[in-house]
């Protein structure tokens, strides 16, 4: 039997179980809970805690936690009676849960879910004041950096987008090549991971050559999928550039879609890799990054960011 991974704070507390659930354990798939049991928010917050074991599905059933993602995911979304803590909680899982899936497979079933994901976060965010605070205040597990990247990028670059009035369908599609845009780097050599933590402006040209790379891997990866929205696409491309013409394709000139997820991502890589505060990043960014984005740019950011708490 072949299994696909599923991410455990995906399944609500007693809530029935349309799938089975496995867990992997000394080189074993064992059954963990049967298709039609619930598991009691007790146990639950144990596995979570404890962190002991990865969850796995049988492939065969890949459809059914695809219904029940999307069921959690409405439910914390426009569901009545849940904190923020849970509808955080839940948007952020689902959206991690997207993500790698499409690492898997770009298949139309995983680019659909990612783009519910992206919807879904967005509206979390538009509708909860202190929703995007609760997001960044939230622990990131070393291994989920890249992901909880991608997520932090999509809140700030939709409510960035947002603040700029672009288009519904441009807000939508920004928020999906956002927890999309560095898909190449799962793509990478593994001896070449470990540029992503290094700031880009220590990179030597080598390095930075080899880390572009993750630009091509993303395109490769996402060509020719005609489910794909050809503007996602080209957002995911252009994530690296800024005006100054440094980046992987060397264009100066960015349309404004690009350049706001261009900086988004830019921000959140100083708080993801150099740990620091959104309070600390915006100081730096505000002297450092000025040339690389338009200044009014950064001054439509930085009220994003007051509105939203962080500054
Ligand atoms: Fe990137
Ligand atoms: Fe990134």
């Amino acid at each position: 039997m072949d299994f696909v991974p599923l991410r455990i704070k995906t399944v609500q507390p007693d809530t029935e179980l349309s799938f089975d659930l496995y867990i992997y354990y000394k080189d074993h798939y064992l059954c963990y809970a049967e298709r039609g049991n619930a598991l009691t928010t007790a146990k639950l917050e144990k596995l979570i805690n404890q962190d002991m074991a990865d969850f796995y599905v049988p492939e065969e059933q890949v459809d059914n936690v695809t219904l029940f993602l999307d069921e959690a995911l409405n439910e914390a979304v426009y569901g009545e009676g849940k904190s923020l803590e849970e509808r955080v909680d839940v948007v952020s899982e689902v959206a991690a849960q997207s993500i790698e899936r499409m690492n898997e497979e770009a298949s139309h079933k995983n680019y659909d879910m990612t783009q519910k994901a992206a919807s879904g976060l967005r509206t979390v965010i538009k509708n909860n004041p202190n929703a995007l605070k609760k997001l960044f205040g939230q622990k990131t597990k070393e291994s989920d950096l890249i992901i909880n990247h991608s997520i932090n990028v999509c809140a700030l670059a939709t409510r960035l987008g947002e603040h700029l009035r672009f288009k519904e369908d441009e807000i939508d599609d920004l928020a999906t090549a956002a927890l999309l845009h560095d898909i190449g780097l799962t793509k990478l050599k593994v001896e070449d991971l470990p540029l992503f933590e290094k700031e880009a402006t220590a990179h030597t040209p080598d390095e930075r050559l080899r880390y572009s790379q993750h630009i091509k891997l993303s395109q490769n990866f996402l060509n020719g999928k005609d489910f794909i929205s050809k503007r996602v696409e080209d957002l995911v491309n252009h994530h690296e550039e800024d005006l100054t013409g440094l980046g992987p394709l060397k264009v100066r000139k960015l349309t404004p879609l690009q350049e706001c997820l261009s900086l988004c991502n830019a921000f959140d890589k100083r708080l993801i890799v150099k740990k620091e505060s959104p309070k600390e990043a915006y100081k730096v960014f505000q002297l450092d990054y000025i040339g690389r984005y338009n200044l009014e740019l950064i001054q439509r950011f930085e009220a994003v960011l007051v509105e939203e708490g962080l500054l």
